[in-house]
């Protein structure tokens, strides 16, 4: 039912933990499971997301793409982090059962808020990031 991939993710979670002093810090839930995700970005003076780290209070989905996605963002500029979507996690992870999509939701918009905190702390606007929500059951729905 999972890809072997999501079960290696799972079960060894890369860049767990947080960072001490975080550039941009983003927490994000799911009210219909209860589940909340937290992510620490450290962001250098060029752009750049130096160090990436999650810490989870989410199911095994929640888990694997959280840390699929921290991989993916690693050593990206702040733009190439914004198109790593729920989708490209997905893909990167072969895939993830229907019902389990939601959970992917979490690690995007969690990144999404950490930029959104690291903006707000800067005084700038980055271009295409939208102001976050904090329940990603409010974005299920406007996207339906
Ligand atoms: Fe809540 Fe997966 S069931 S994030």
């Amino acid at each position: 039912m999972y890809s072997e991939k999501v079960m290696d993710h799972f079960n060894n979670p890369r860049n767990v933990g947080e960072l001490e002093n975080p550039s941009g810090v983003g927490t994000v839930g799911n009210a219909k499971c209860g589940d909340i995700m937290r992510m620490y970005l450290d962001i250098d003076d060029t752009g750049v997301i130096q160090d990436v780290k999650f810490k989870t209070f989410g199911c095994g989905a929640a888990v694997a793409t959280s840390s699929m996605a921290t991989e993916l963002v690693k050593g990206k500029t702040i733009q190439e982090a914004l198109e790593v979507t729920n989708k490209t996690v997905m893909e990167a992870l072969d895939g993830l059962p229907p019902v389990k999509v939601h959970c992917s939701l979490l690690a995007e918009e969690a990144i999404h808020a950490a930029l959104w905190d690291y903006a707000e702390r800067n005084q700038i606007t980055i271009e295409g990031l939208k102001k976050p929500v904090e329940d990603i059951e409010e974005l299920e729905h406007s996207e339906t």
